[in-house]
């Protein structure tokens, strides 16, 4: 479970690497993107299989991250922790996570700053957490434990807001401050979320980046949905707009040297309408912005 310093130590204050999803079964793709990322980005979720015992890692697909090597390094991103849950987070994605880490070595792993089911209910959807100050207390007892488990650096996501905010004690940046502050843990900040945000909510983005502590943002996302009926879809199904890349450059900018990965996020089930040789070019693309 050891983590590489070689990608951590390398980094400086106006570049960073690149690094895209990718969720196993297309070893075309895969090898069209290796020399092109520094990282590769897994959710556990989606290279897992259902079976008579549940749901497992699927075999092929390890097999072929663990052939990845050293042309790569792999970092963790999960989508099911559901760590903001009032009733408790899910074992099952501890039990993936404890498979996957046992067999691959990882620069970090993190999730999504959400909810994902109520009262034993799945919701089908990730729901951004209260900015409570309860909230706070008990997402930070369980990072600290996240971070006793496994011991390698767990970073959480801003994650798009499908319904407005309840009342809260904290702005959307004073509870990531909060959380990095009292944990240590880092951040990643999705682009296309708050984009997402300002669209449906009117959230006000150079506010939160006034206010958030950027030291702690470690990784950068940037992807692109469709809009539907007015509102702006976080689907990851298109290449990502120029104004999420400048933003995503903004953030770099401001992380002074914390920030040292960009992740171009997209869905499986995207790859045949986006093509193989347009992922690429999105890959040199991003290169090209953010080489210092
Ligand atoms: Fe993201």
């Amino acid at each position: 479970m050891a983590a590489s310093q070689n990608y951590l130590d390398r980094e400086t204050s106006t570049s960073v690497a690149i690094g895209a999803t990718y969720e196993g079964r297309d070893p075309a793709l895969l090898e069209r993107m290796l020399p092109l990322v520094d990282y590769v980005e897994v959710t556990l979720e989606t290279i897992s299989q259902v079976n008579d015992r549940g749901i497992s890692l699927s075999g092929d697909i390890m097999r072929e991250l663990k052939n990845i090597g050293k042309e790569a390094q792999i970092i963790v991103h999960g989508v099911s922790l559901s760590i903001g849950s009032h009733e408790g987070w899910s074992p099952t994605y501890l039990r993936l996570l404890d498979d996957f880490l046992e067999q691959v070595d990882v620069a970090w792993h993190s999730e999504h700053l959400a909810y994902t089911k109520v009262d034993g209910e799945h919701l089908g959807i990730m729901l951004a957490m209260p900015k409570t100050e309860e909230a706070l207390d008990m997402v930070c007892e369980r990072v600290r434990a996240i971070q006793e488990r496994y011991g390698i650096p767990f970073l959480l996501e801003n994650t798009v807001h499908v319904i407005p905010d309840c009342p809260s004690d904290y702005s959307e940046a004073g509870f990531l401050n909060e959380l990095t502050d009292r944990t240590g843990c880092g951040l990643i900040l999705d682009a296309y979320n708050l984009e997402c945000d300002a669209h449906n909510h009117g959230f006000d983005i150079p506010a939160f980046l006034d206010e958030l502590r950027h030291d702690s943002v470690r990784e950068l996302h940037v992807a692109c949905g469709v809009e539907h009926n007015g509102i702006l879809l976080d689907v990851h199904s298109q290449l990502a707009r120029n104004s999420t890349v400048d933003l995503a450059q903004e953030v770099v900018r401001r992380s002074e040297g914390s920030a040292q990965v960009v992740v171009y996020e997209f869905m499986p089930e995207a790859i045949p309408g986006l093509g193989h040789p347009a992922i690429a070019e999105q890959l040199r693309r991003l290169r090209a912005a953010f080489e210092s």
